[in-house]
């Protein structure tokens, strides 16, 4: 199975799935990573991984529409099974959106359908929770709002700053990405009318 990583930064997350490839516990070949700015740091730790990078700069398209339209040829040039967002921070609009139906995912740093969008874990602290997460789902044309396939919690601490409580959550980032990549790789996890279908290990 072959996969291509969208990020737009650091690429922690895009690093962990490199890594269970790598350790042969993720069984997907990652053919390609794109950014959507050429400063992503993660692009350096793709190149060092021997894994293909293409910047697609969204500051070059005067419309959503044009740069959706590039980013999907440089996608579709690898072929992927699966386009994994991994802290990749633009909008894709709806026509992108269906174009990769069901085999489109994105993780994001709270327990959906708490804190869709951004400064999620400013806005849990600010809010008193005293669980937060992350969340893996199919990405659909409605933001942070698609089928969700694998959640984990964290405690929040008394005396967390937005790093502390970033971090755990990160943490656990990094252990779920890989999980729900996998089992779509081993066919077990798809998107049917909507709901999210995970079928039981093959014994
Ligand atoms: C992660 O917390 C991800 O959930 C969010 O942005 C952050 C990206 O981190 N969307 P990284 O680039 O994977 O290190």
């Amino acid at each position: 199975l072959s996969v291509v990583i969208l990020i737009s930064g650091r690429g922690s997350n895009m690093a962990s799935l490199l890594a269970a490839a790598d350790a042969g516990t993720l069984p997907v070949r990652v053919a390609g990573v794109l950014a959507n700015r050429s400063d992503a740091g993660g692009l350096e730790t793709a190149a060092a991984c021997g894994v293909p990078t293409r910047v697609v700069d969204h500051r070059q398209f005067a419309t959503r529409d044009d740069f959706d339209a590039a980013m999907a040829t440089a996608i579709d040039a690898f072929s992927p099974d699966l386009v994994v967002l991994a802290g990749f921070m633009r909008i894709l609009g709806a026509a992108f959106v269906s174009n990769y139906h069901g085999r489109l995912i994105n993780i994001h740093p709270s327990l959906l359908p708490s804190f869709p969008g951004l400064h999620t874990h400013a806005r849990a602290l600010a809010e008193g929770v005293r669980i937060h997460g992350c969340t893996v789902h199919f990405v659909t044309p409605d933001l942070d709002h698609g089928p969700i396939i694998v959640q984990a919690a964290v405690p929040v601490l008394d005396g967390d700053s937005e790093e502390t409580l970033a971090a755990r959550v990160l943490a656990q980032e990094h252990q779920l990405y890989p999980l729900a990549v996998r089992w779509f790789s081993e066919g077990r996890l798809r998107l049917c009318a909507g709901r999210v279908v995970l079928d039981s290990p093959q014994l």
